[in-house]
């Protein structure tokens, strides 16, 4: 793949400098998801109050970076950029932990280039990884993200999993179906505490400058609601969580939204961990050799995307706004990187979000009699078996 850009000058500083710390404001808009236009209209997010002008706007549609490979990561997270994205979605362990790096250089590219002329311009999203809770061993894990991404600070950091790592890749499953916990290398009784030290250590990251908002991802309410107890910083400025038609999570969207948690939506597109057999099964639509099958196949969205004159992943995306949960499509295609930006641009009534969801789940629920449906719809995290969060 290539985006025909000149090779740029590599800039001398050290690390990208933070140019003026009171400017973020400038760059991006406070909006509702309705009125928003550009990408760089966005959410307000909660954060304690630490200096004028200070503002945390995440912007309502962003670009995400997971399974961009190796050759892909500099030049795609670039051409991004170029198209008018202004929030990165990436995190310590995308890419085999060298995700990070090439997003750093992208951004870097992007001042050479002149297509922003700031670090601040770019709201930079990275996560902790689950090998690191505790309190020293979080902080070191957001100063290794920091020396990847080249960076001084990052505009949010997320604790990226609730649970423990494992010891071993090499899982089997008749262990792991015994006890999910098998593998992991801490005790079901000992995770939330543990998870309450990596949120200290985040709240100090906080106060240090090294980031500008914290929050979680893949958190259940159960779990939330513990981490509320000792938590001296709440919110969360965000809970990134997968939330699509087959798995609107209704009930967290609503815990969030009392509690002022901004929900950020992945898979919205239906992700990239599931195959189209997987798919096909839900739907009950057909999957061949030839035939794709994917949320962006399904029937209903492909029949609501022409009711709209929109394609099916604007409609997706629009479906996900309309819910006030911001957005972070992956694509390695500019075209899609401007088709998906263009779901600001489209409208659906409340029926059209209603229907979407209750069509599709009810479809589930009549090709999948036996299963449960927020097991079977949980689409990403497919090969963990901590995936479903029933855990402290
Ligand atoms: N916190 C977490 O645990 C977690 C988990 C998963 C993801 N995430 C974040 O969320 C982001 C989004 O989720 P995701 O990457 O899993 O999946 P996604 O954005 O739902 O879907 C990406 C897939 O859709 C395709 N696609 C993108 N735009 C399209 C369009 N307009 N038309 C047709 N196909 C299109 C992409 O293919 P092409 O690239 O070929 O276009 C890719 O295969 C991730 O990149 C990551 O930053 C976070």
């Amino acid at each position: 793949m290539t985006f025909g850009n000149k090779a740029a000058p590599r800039r001398s500083a050290a690390m990208i400098p933070h140019e003026n710390k009171n400017d973020y404001s400038m760059h991006f808009r406070e909006t509702s998801s309705a009125d928003a236009q550009s990408l760089v209209d966005g959410v307000r997010l909660i954060t304690p109050a630490k200096e004028k002008n200070s503002a945390v706007i995440l912007p309502w549609i962003g670009y995400g970076t997971y399974r961009l490979g190796e050759k892909q990561a500099l030049d795609a997270t670039l051409e991004a950029i170029r198209c008018g994205y202004r929030s990165i979605d990436t995190a310590f362990i995308y890419g085999g932990e060298k995700t990070e790096v090439l997003v750093g250089q992208a951004v870097r590219k992007a001042i050479d280039e002149k297509v922003i002329h700031s670090r601040e311009e770019i709201f930079v999203t990275t996560k902790h990884w689950r090998k690191y809770h505790g309190y020293d061993a979080s902080l070191q894990c957001l100063k290794l993200s920091l020396k990847r991404l080249d960076m001084e600070y990052v505009d949010l950091w997320l604790m990226h999993w609730p649970g423990p790592a494992y010891n071993t890749m090499n899982k089997k499953k008749e262990d792991v179906e015994k006890d999910p916990f098998f593998y992991a290398t801490t005790a079901p009784e000992d995770m939330a505490d543990l998870r309450a030290e990596t949120w200290r250590a985040m709240e100090d990251a906080y106060r240090q400058g090294l980031c500008r908002s914290i929050g979680v991802s893949n958190m259940s309410i159960k779990q939330l609601r513990k981490l509320k107890e000792s938590a001296k910083i709440w919110p969360p400025a965000v809970n990134q969580v997968e939330v699509h038609p087959l798995h609107p999570q209704d009930e967290l969207l609503e815990y969030c939204r009392q509690e002022g948690v901004i929900v950020q939506a992945y898979a919205s597109l239906g992700g990239q961990d599931t195959g189209k057999q997987l798919f096909a099964q839900l739907l009950g639509e057909k999957a061949t050799k030839k035939q794709k099958c994917s949320l962006l196949d399904a029937s209903l969205v492909t029949e609501l995307a022409s009711q709209l004159k929109a394609t099916p992943a604007q409609t997706l995306l629009r479906w996900g706004l309309q819910r006030n949960c911001v957005q972070i499509p992956k694509t390695t295609s500019k075209s899609r990187m401007l088709e998906n930006a263009a779901a600001l641009s489209i409208s659906m009534t409340d029926e059209q979000v209603e229907r979407l969801k209750e069509e599709l789940r009810s479809n589930v629920i009549r090709n999948n009699p036996d299963a449960e449906v927020n097991e079977i719809t949980r689409l990403c995290w497919r090969r963990d078996p901590l995936r479903h969060l029933d855990f402290d």
